[in-house]
């Protein structure tokens, strides 16, 4: 080439090294900012691991990674060690963990005691993003599946595709359960709030529910409503029974964490919130602001939970709520030592020759009714906070019942109405 040719070029070349340049140092700063949040790469349809959704939403991703830090989750029974008799004949007896972070669940059900495997595959039902999936594959066989059979097809934890649409972001119920449930409420799924999905991803897992007899398929008993009373009251009508207590004989149910239930008709819930304005504040992650996506105990950042509605304060919040949990804490354990004094009872009544077994049945149906009311408490996250009067009214009729099953189970054996 001539060398005037070269000369030409230069002034090209120079524009293209400008240009060149520009672009790398464009693309390396825009990696290195906050990156915008919003579609920025297409996720597929049904993707379970939530580690391919954090590539198109990294401050998210980085949010969900926090719950990492959420990893204490010491015995129930340290604190109510009451527990351990009450449960006496079921796996709860064996262990017991109060529960932690989201991204656990895998971790914690596979090194659950052999005793509360026997639920099958089931206990994977609120762990992982990838049981819808594995539901479509078994169909209802899924809930007939045993713990072991199930066990190595189910890796990732709870994530993105539990509570959201791939493909527009939109909240969305993962768990048949509580489609069924609704719709047997005669709720049209279409027709729900955008507020109230707000809470109900969250009531996939946090609710009470039970094995259906012959299917074994995860049921959320609210046909009657989802109050304790009205609970009580459906299996009642199905006559239920989970359990007999091999020290009492009663027949009984078992409640689990009935966070949604509990909050349904509370304060907050009449006034309009839902879990996630507590539990996922707005939140600044970097530059961007975001719902958080650690689930906590809202104690944990109340200035983000709560300080935007109440102006009274951070100390005047948090006195509150541990006034609150004391009260509640007070009264759950005068329910729990009144039961396990009525499991007692029903043993020496059991016992006894020449028992009035007519007596003895009502005495161990009110310790039935007992049993329920303060499991419905006793397990539901939050202390009571949730719904303060609701949850002291429960804890009044587990009292009163325990003590009636008391007297009730000392007069079919003929004893003195109180020991002096
Ligand atoms: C337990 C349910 C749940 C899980 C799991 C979950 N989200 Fe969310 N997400 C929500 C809720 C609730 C909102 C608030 C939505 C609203 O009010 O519009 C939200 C909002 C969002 C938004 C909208 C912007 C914002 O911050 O409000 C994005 C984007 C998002 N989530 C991404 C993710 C990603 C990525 C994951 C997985 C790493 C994930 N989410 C996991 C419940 C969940
Ligand atoms: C797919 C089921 C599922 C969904 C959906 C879900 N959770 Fe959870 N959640 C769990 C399980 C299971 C645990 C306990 C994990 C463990 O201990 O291994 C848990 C733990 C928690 C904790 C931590 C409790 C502690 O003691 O630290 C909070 C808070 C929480 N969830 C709130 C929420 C909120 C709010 C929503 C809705 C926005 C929600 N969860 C949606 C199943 C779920
Ligand atoms: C008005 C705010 C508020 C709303 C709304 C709310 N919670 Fe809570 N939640 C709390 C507080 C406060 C606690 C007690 C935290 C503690 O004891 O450290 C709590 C505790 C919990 C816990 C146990 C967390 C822990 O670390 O002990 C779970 C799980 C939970 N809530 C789930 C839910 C679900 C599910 C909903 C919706 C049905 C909901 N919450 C609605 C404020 C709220
Ligand atoms: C979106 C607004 C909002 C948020 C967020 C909120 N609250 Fe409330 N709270 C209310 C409303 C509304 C009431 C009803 C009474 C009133 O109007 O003051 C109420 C009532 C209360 C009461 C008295 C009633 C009762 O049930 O005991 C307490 C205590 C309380 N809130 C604590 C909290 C705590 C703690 C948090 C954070 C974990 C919180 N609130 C978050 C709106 C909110």
């Amino acid at each position: 080439m001539e060398i005037s040719k070269i000369k030409k070029l230069v002034p090209i070349i120079a524009v293209l090294a400008v240009f060149a340049v520009t672009t790398v140092i464009f693309l390396f700063v825009r990696n290195n900012e906050v990156v915008m949040e919003g579609p920025q790469g297409s996720i597929a349809a049904g993707e379970t691991n939530s580690a391919k959704w954090g590539i198109v939403y990294p401050v998210h991703w980085d949010s969900y990674q926090a719950n990492l830090g959420n990893s204490e989750n010491p015995s129930h029974f340290a604190t109510k060690p009451y527990m351990e008799v009450i449960y006496a004949g079921t796996g709860f007896a064996a262990e017991f963990n109060e529960p932690r972070g989201h991204v656990y669940t895998i971790e914690d059900v596979r090194s659950i005691d052999p005793a509360r495997q026997k639920s099958g595959a089931s206990c994977f039902t609120c762990k992982s993003t990838q049981v819808p999936e594995t539901i479509e594959k078994y169909g209802d066989q899924y809930y007939l599946m045993t713990f072991d059979e199930i066990k190595d097809q189910i890796t990732e934890p709870i994530g993105c595709l539990d509570c959201h649409d791939p493909e527009t972001m939109a909240l969305r119920i993962s768990r048949p359960a509580l489609k069924e449930a609704l719709e047997r409420q005669g709720r049209d799924l279409n027709k729900i709030t955008h507020q109230e999905m707000r809470s109900l991803v969250c009531a996939q897992c946090h609710v009470t529910y039970y094995f259906e007899p012959g299917t074994k398929k995860v049921t959320f008993p609210w046909d009657n409503g989802v109050s304790a009373r009205e609970i009580m009251t459906y299996y009642d009508e199905k006559g239920f029974t989970e359990w007999a207590h091999p020290i009492a004989g009663s027949n009984l149910v078992k409640a689990r964490h009935a966070e949604y239930e509990t909050f349904m008709g509370s304060t907050h819930q009449s006034a309009g919130l839902a879990c996630a304005d507590c539990h996922m504040p707005y939140t600044m992650s970097g530059n961007t602001k975001i719902s958080s996506h650690v689930w906590q105990s809202p104690l944990n950042n109340i200035e983000q939970s709560c300080t935007n509605c109440h102006r009274n304060g951070i100390e005047w919040l948090t006195n509150r709520v541990e006034t609150i949990q004391t009260q509640v804490k007070d009264s759950q354990d005068l329910a729990g030592t009144a039961v396990v004094e009525a499991i007692n009872e029903l043993k020496t009544a059991r016992e006894s020759s020449g028992v009035d077994q007519a007596k003895l049945q009502e005495a161990m149906a009110l310790h039935r009714e007992a049993q329920w009311y303060l499991d419905y408490v006793m397990v539901t996250n939050g202390y009571g906070f949730h719904n303060p009067t609701e949850t002291l009214n429960n804890l009044n009729t587990a009292i009163d019942k325990a003590h009636r099953a008391i007297a009730k189970a000392r007069e079919a054996r003929g004893a003195k109405a109180i020991d002096q």
